[in-house]
């Protein structure tokens, strides 16, 4: 089976994306090929960051390979946090400090909506594409579930009565903004390969 480089390390994303794409291409982690320092991430959009991450590792590894970067983008604050999700509250990336931060700007407003949008750029025989998966829904007024990571206790699907850390991995693979940029990636390569 061909390889395929996933430029990260956080063991919910690599579950979630092994879990889609597993069949079709051996997976490996950066740590499983001995990338062991912090990527740069300081474009200032999802597009600039994944593309940063991908090259990044190809520059370095000569490997095919792929790297995501994902946004909450949220309505009444005008799209934040955006790019800048991960150190919404601070440069420690701290997911319960983010979400602790996101509940107090959005309190007394009205209007909740928000997405999640993830960005994927893919290396393929030295070339690169890119992919895009959005899924829409509501910020929650406090945390419910246990599953999944970052701002999951607090995203509510649209159609859905439970936030995504209420879901399954695999439930929330099928409807998710990383799900779908996933798919897209994987009719690419049925496609190509
Ligand atoms: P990054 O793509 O790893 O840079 O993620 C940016 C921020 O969004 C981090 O705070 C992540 O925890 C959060 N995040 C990324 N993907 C998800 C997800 O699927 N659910 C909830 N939070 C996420």
């Amino acid at each position: 089976m061909k390889q395929l480089v996933f430029a990260t390390n956080n063991s919910h994303k690599v579950d979630e994306v092994k879990n889609k794409l597993g069949g079709l291409f051996e997976i490996k982690t950066l740590s499983e090929v001995g990338c062991v320092e912090d990527i740069p991430e300081t474009s200032d959009t999802l597009r600039g960051n994944a593309g940063q991450k991908s090259h990044y590792l190809y520059d370095r590894f000569h490997c095919d390979c792929f790297a995501d970067d994902t946004g909450l983008e949220v309505e009444a604050l005008n799209g934040a946090p955006g790019v800048y999700s991960a150190r919404y509250a601070g440069p420690g990336k701290d997911s319960e400090a983010n979400i602790d931060k996101l509940l107090s700007e959005l309190e007394g407003k009205e209007n909740r909506r928000a997405r999640f949008r993830t960005v994927i750029s893919l290396i393929l025989d030295g070339e690169e594409y890119t992919f895009e998966g959005i899924v829409n829904g509501t910020i929650l007024t406090e945390r419910h579930g246990s599953h999944g990571f970052g701002y999951d206790p607090v995203f509510q699907p649209d159609g859905y009565n439970c936030s995504f850390a209420e879901l399954s991995m695999e439930e929330k693979n099928k409807i998710s903004h990383r799900g779908k940029a996933i798919e897209q990636l994987i009719r690419f390569l049925y496609v190509t390969k």
